[in-house]
């Protein structure tokens, strides 16, 4: 079988997915028509022309600009089916997505709203497509911790459709430990939790994630090698990291996919899964992440069936679910 093919076929978990990331321009034009918003958009050109990003800053700004065309329970349906449905073509049978609810509870839409939106999708996926999903609460790290409290009070009242919190927004100034009180809480009430860490930020807060928000995995972490002590520790305890390839050249991390470390984290030993990060943004969903990484980093079909299973090891599937996916892609591949 081409690589190319592979790729295609091959079962995966997707990890490191924004949800509010996969507002396709065509999607926010219908939803700023249906709600009667204001863009300052006419059209899908003039949306992608404005995509055109120095840092993770430069993003955010649009990124939360464009989330403002969510409104009612139906739009954040909408926009979480339209993923499952890409994910049903890209063969990820498995995904993790996260939400920031106070990205929108701050312009006055409830809690409520925002999450009968996405799990009514996810419901229908796993009805319908045969997927697996599970949703994660990501907090603002902009905003400080008591904002945090609330929205975690929120999520109480919703266990039972919320598996983990996670941390997100702009990393440089507010680093993990900001958090601390609040993952504390988080995991008392039987939440899992990950972080976003050393996408931009220093190695420092990827330490601080684990040591002080222990958290299970780290969400990028691509800065780790600025640190061999770091790294010694993401592989002894097999730390998964959830890379985002496409992202981190869209955001300048790396020059070019060619610059890009994921191949020398993989050598490394490292528990390292691709993912799209916000596809509608960064130019590609999850195969499309694999494919272009191929073709910069000379990926071999090893490479290709190590990340696949990764993205399963990595996952809060049960063992059971865990050992099911990652025995079909050794059948696959054998
Ligand atoms: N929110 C959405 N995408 C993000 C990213 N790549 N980093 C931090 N916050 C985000
Ligand atoms: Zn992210």
């Amino acid at each position: 079988m081409k690589i190319v093919d592979l790729i295609k076929k091959i079962p995966k978990a997707e990890l490191h997915l924004h949800i509010e990331g996969c507002l396709e321009p065509q999607l926010m034009l219908k939803l700023a028509k249906r709600n009667n918003i204001e863009i300052p958009f006419k059209n899908s050109k003039e949306i992608k022309k404005a995509y055109n990003f120095h840092n993770l800053q430069d993003f955010l700004n649009i990124y939360y600009q464009g989330a403002k065309v969510l409104i009612e329970e139906q739009d954040f349906f909408d926009l979480t089916w339209a993923y499952m449905l890409k994910s049903k073509k890209e063969n990820i049978v498995h995904t993790e997505i996260f939400f920031d609810p106070q990205t929108h509870t701050t312009r006055g839409i409830e809690f409520n709203i925002i999450i009968n939106g996405i799990h009514g999708a996810i419901l229908k996926a796993e009805k319908e497509l045969g997927i697996s999903a599970r949703i994660i609460l990501c907090f603002l790290r902009h905003l400080d911790e008591k904002s945090a409290f609330k929205i975690l009070d929120k999520a109480l009242e919703h266990k039972e459709k919320i598996i983990g919190v996670g941390l997100d927004s702009s990393e440089i100034n507010n680093p993990p430990r900001k958090f601390k009180n609040v993952f504390k809480q988080a995991m008392e009430e039987g939440f899992l939790t990950v972080a976003h860490a050393g996408e931009e930020g220093p190695p420092e807060y990827i330490w601080e994630a684990l040591d002080i928000l222990k958290v299970q995995r780290i969400d990028h972490g691509i800065n780790c090698l600025k640190d061999t002590k770091l790294v010694e520790r993401l592989k002894r305890d097999q730390v998964p990291l959830t890379v985002c390839p496409l992202s981190n050249i869209r955001l300048c991390v790396f020059k070019k996919l060619e610059d890009h470390n994921l191949k020398k984290l993989l050598d490394k030993g490292l528990m390292v899964t691709v993912n799209s990060d916000d596809p509608a943004y960064f130019g590609g969903y999850l195969n499309k992440n694999l494919i272009k990484c191929h073709g910069a980093l000379n990926f071999l079909k090893k490479d290709i069936k190590k990340l696949a299973i990764n993205s399963f090891k990595s996952s809060f599937l049960n063992k059971h679910y865990k050992k099911k996916w990652i025995d079909k892609i050794n059948y696959l591949t054998n």
